[in-house]
């Protein structure tokens, strides 16, 4: 969804919205220096006030833990929202309507569609409340009536048009009942239920909104569960069942279980252990991490004991890899033979099992244990195919220190030198990373290849000032003329950018430009390099800077065509150009 509004919109909120006013909500602030505001950093515990907010700069920074970034970050970081999520807040909050593409036309019917879905899940409440088979089908598996309230469990009665007689009286409500999923189109004409004679599991999206519903059948009969298909509410494999009660019982999740199934979040929430999400009868997918990492710093996952759940927690394991950062905690949890988390935590309750959640396997012990298992380890063979397989994996890790500890165990277990395991890694890092903007340049070709062009302190300057002050920008006539000079092209492209796009007045808003482009951790380094320049001397700094980087542009130019001509001589054409540098060099010295 991310592409798909537009970012004049973006730049628009971002400009409507005033960054103090939105966290002082939340972070009481006080004013301190000049424009800074200060508070206790939300992002760490700490007893001074290292968390500053710029007005000016729209931008919020905290010298303690290095938090940092613009109203959507703040939003996604303390909100917990994805960014998507983030823009639909603050359009919210300042009361614009978030555009849609043509592609997403059918926002219109959005609201209709959540509205028909909560009063579905209502209707098959007061069904369930209303039926001695559900009541008697749920007080068997050992369901209390509070803990069905908390999770709106309900009943589908039997029979084909319950829901459709109730809810479908129009042709407009039977299309809306065939888009949620609710009704199932026959080929010869008309409608029938989805959900018959079974237990119905609303499924909620993070605000609580009912998008889709799983439903268990009471007796034997296939397929055991049915879920709701895909709909323009409900995408499987990003959704998690339970996730919003969890979330409901408790803002801060120290931790997340991940388990298989609907009765297994439900059956550890009543017994004590709210903390439990399910996939929805598909494999963890990135999506689902990426959206759990933002609740908590702990994940453990559920897996049966036997040789299928193993294979399940190795794909789970890949899957985990490359999101793996430092603050992280991954275990597995196998279960007994014939057990699932809501048999185990009904035999025998809260506190064995969180003994075994705290004695699970960690992410590192899981992986080293199954791949010494493939080989023999008393053999050199045997320790460099686990080096090998190991090494793989390895580096997909994000670099930190993780990586480092995960190298070094794999240095212990294989018996290899740990500097050679390290050399391994960054010899893929370097063929397989984007190129940074230090190395925009062509290389030299007489440089080895790799030799990264350091950009001039100059040039540094400036685009840490321009991003800190966009208005400065307008000081400056562009296009600047072009030159080889490591960020150069960088600087222009920035100048560009901010005199084209007027609502670009802030670091807030230059910031959100690039986002999850490859220059953005550069420019958020960019955005609170401390430059030591006293406020009223910005402006004269920043021409002061940009004359010396015209003069280091066209210096080195100059030196590139004397070089030549030493060597090999000049075509006329470079003739001109040697004279026209160094005309451009005399304009510049004569300002
Ligand atoms: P299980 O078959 O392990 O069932 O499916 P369960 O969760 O233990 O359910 P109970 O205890 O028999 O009621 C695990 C999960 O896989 C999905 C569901 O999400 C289920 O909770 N599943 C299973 C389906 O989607 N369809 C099916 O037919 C079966
Ligand atoms: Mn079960």
């Amino acid at each position: 969804m991310t592409d798909i509004i537009p970012r004049e919109f973006i730049e628009l909120l971002l400009a409507k919205i005033d960054l103090v006013d939105l966290i002082n909500v939340q972070v009481p602030l006080r004013k301190k220096s000049g424009s800074n505001y200060f508070a206790r950093c939300p992002f760490h515990n700490e007893k001074s006030a290292s968390f500053s907010v710029s007005q000016p700069k729209q931008f919020y920074y905290c010298f303690g833990c290095g938090a940092h970034g613009n109203a959507i970050d703040f939003m996604m970081q303390h909100e917990r929202l994805s960014f998507p999520e983030a823009i639909e807040a603050l359009a919210r909050h300042t009361g614009m309507e978030v555009p849609r593409s043509a592609t997403f036309k059918k926002d219109d019917s959005l609201p209709a569609l959540y509205e028909l879905m909560k009063e579905a899940a209502a209707y098959y409440y007061d069904q369930m409340r209303q039926s001695k088979r559900a009541i008697q089908y749920l007080k068997q598996r050992g369901i209390s009536g509070a803990i069905a309230r908390q999770f709106s469990l309900g009943y589908a009665l039997p029979g084909w048009s319950h829901v459709l007689d109730t809810f479908g009286k129009t042709e407009a409500d039977k299309k809306r009942l065939l888009e949620t999923g609710l009704v199932i189109k026959k080929n010869e004409g008309g409608y029938y239920d989805r959900f018959r004679d079974r237990i119905m599991f609303p499924i909620h999206d993070y605000r609580g909104r009912v998008i889709g519903f799983g439903g268990r059948i009471l007796d034997q009969g296939e397929p055991k569960y049915l879920n709701s298909p895909e709909t323009p509410l409900f995408q499987k494999g990003h959704e998690l069942y339970g996730l919003y009660q969890a979330l409901k019982a408790n803002r801060k999740l120290e931790r997340v279980m991940v388990v298989e199934g609907y009765m297994d979040v439900i059956a550890l929430f009543q017994h004590g252990l709210p903390y439990a999400v399910a996939t929805l009868g598909t494999a963890t997918s990135t999506h689902h991490l990426e959206r759990l990492f933002r609740y908590t710093a702990e994940i453990i996952f559920c897996f049966d004991g036997d040789e299928a759940g193993r294979g399940a927690a190795w794909r789970a394991l890949q899957v985990i890899f490359p999101l793996m950062h430092d603050n992280l905690q991954v275990r597995f949890l196998f279960l007994p033979e014939g057990e699932d988390p809501d048999s185990l935590v009904r035999k025998e309750g809260k506190t064995a099992f969180e003994k075994r959640l705290q004695d699970a396997p960690s992410l590192s012990a899981f992986f080293f244990q199954t791949l010494s298992r493939q080989s023999d380890m008393s053999t050199m063979e045997g320790r460099a195919r686990l080096a090998a397989q190991a090494l793989d994996y390895i580096k997909q890790l994000p670099s930190g220190i993780f990586q480092e500890m995960m190298t070094e165990e794999l240095s212990k277990q294989a018996r290899i030198d740990i500097y050679s395991l390290k050399q391994q890694i960054k010899d893929t890092h370097r063929t397989a990373s984007v190129p940074t903007i230090n190395a925009e340049t062509p290389a030299h070709p007489l440089q080895p290849a790799q030799a990264k062009t350091k950009m001039p302190v100059p040039v540094k300057l400036a685009i840490a000032l321009l991003v800190q002050y966009p208005r400065l920008a307008s000081l400056v006539q562009t296009p600047l003329p072009t030159a080889q000079l490591p960020g150069y092209s960088f600087l222009s492209r920035l100048l560009e950018i901010v005199q084209n796009r007027p609502n670009i007045v802030t670091t807030g808003a230059l910031i959100e430009y690039w986002r999850g482009q490859k220059e953005e951790t550069f420019i958020m380094k960019m955005a609170h390099f401390e430059h030591m320049i006293p406020d009223n001397g910005i402006e004269s700094e920043f021409l002061g800077t940009m004359r010396q980087i015209a003069m280091l542009a066209f210096d080195e130019e100059i030196n590139r065509l004397l070089a030549k001509a030493t060597r090999e001589g000049l075509s006329e054409e470079e003739k001109v150009e040697l004279s026209a540098w160094i005309a451009k060099k005399k304009t510049i010295l004569s300002i």
